[in-house]
């Protein structure tokens, strides 16, 4: 049977407009979670917040709102408003983001420290709404005694599911991640669990889907974003020719990004995808470090687009 393969939130990155032209280009992702978005308080909703999970912006595959914040009443009043004006049913927590002005005002990782704060959202949300909440946390922000504990706590609550990112916070993304914590927490939980983190080739999936047969699905991150054809690779579906289509991908989102971000967002938020695209394309740093000193959309497209074509033919011998 096919893995369950989902699309990891990486905030700023992986948009509607990312993730509906991913869709259009490449297969093999089964869902997608959104970057979080900030709980609200019922009675001061700002709706221009929730475009990027608004249905008609995510026709493609099922999407999983991500959430953060640390009032368990303004969890409830969320997934309300956003059950009754979206129809969504399931809702996941975010309490591993590691940035520090996230971690400084207690949300994301900040609460795992503070076990009591994740279970009085977890408690609040499931005893006042009957939506599937989730979870996506990782080992702990200084010490993984916090992630055990806040799994020991949970236990008894009916969750979806945990996404686990086996990190600590203060790891923020340096290290690899640490597969023997990963293991006994999928000992403590009862919970379904959902691997994230580095995944980066199907060698790396198949290592880690022999090692942790009870994870019910992957999320790949920047894995995707390093090579796009991670998912189909992994499902093991006919890529065909990667340099054609790598550009209609790539073009397909200039074009998209631009309407909503105009000539600088897009510029911005390509060269942001090149710092992953250059591995994928083998671009080596001193031309990617030119192109990201090009500061013309029309331009940019132009250089980057023929690296593609002189520097992807090598990596594809
Ligand atoms: C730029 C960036 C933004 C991220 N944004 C989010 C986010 O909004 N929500 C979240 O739960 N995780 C976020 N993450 C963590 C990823 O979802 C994922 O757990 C992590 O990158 C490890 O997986 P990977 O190695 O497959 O990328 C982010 C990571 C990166 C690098």
């Amino acid at each position: 049977m096919d893995p369950q393969l989902w699309l990891a939130p990486l905030h700023g990155i992986t948009s509607r407009t990312f993730r509906n032209t991913l869709c259009r280009h490449f297969g093999g992702i089964d869902c997608f979670m959104s970057p979080f978005l900030p709980v609200q308080t019922a009675g001061k909703f700002r709706p221009k917040v929730w475009q990027d999970i608004m249905p008609e912006n995510n026709t493609a595959l099922p999407l999983i709102p991500q959430l953060m914040g640390n009032k368990p009443e303004q969890f409830v009043d969320t997934v309300r408003v956003l059950h009754e004006q979206f129809g969504y049913e399931r809702f996941n927590v975010n309490i591993g983001c590691p940035s520090s002005p996230v971690v400084r005002h207690t949300r994301g990782c900040g609460l795992m420290p503070h076990p009591e704060m994740v279970e009085a959202i977890v408690a609040e949300v499931t005893s006042k709404t009957s939506f599937r909440l989730s979870l996506k946390m990782r080992l702990g922000l200084h010490s993984a005694e916090e992630g055990r504990e806040v799994l020991r706590r949970l236990n008894d609550y009916p969750l979806d599911f945990l996404v686990v990112h086996p990190r600590l916070g203060d790891d923020l993304y340096e290290g690899i991640p640490n597969w023997e914590l990963f293991e006994e927490f999928c000992g403590i939980t009862r919970h379904k669990i959902v691997y994230s983190g580095d995944v980066f080739s199907k060698e790396d999936f198949q290592t880690l889907s022999e090692r942790f047969p009870k994870v019910e699905a992957w999320m790949l991150g920047r894995g995707m974003l390093l090579n796009p054809f991670l998912s189909e690779a992994i499902k093991n579906q006919e890529v065909g020719d990667k340099k054609s289509r790598f550009l209609a991908f790539y073009h397909d989102l200039a074009e998209s990004l631009m309407p909503l971000r105009g000539e600088s967002g897009t510029l911005a938020n390509l060269k942001e995808l090149w710092h992953y695209f250059a591995v994928f394309t083998q671009v080596p740093d001193e031309e990617l470090q030119r192109l990201l000193r090009i500061n013309n959309l029309p331009e940019f497209m132009s250089v980057s687009s023929s690296l593609v074509e002189t520097r992807l033919i090598a990596s594809l011998q």
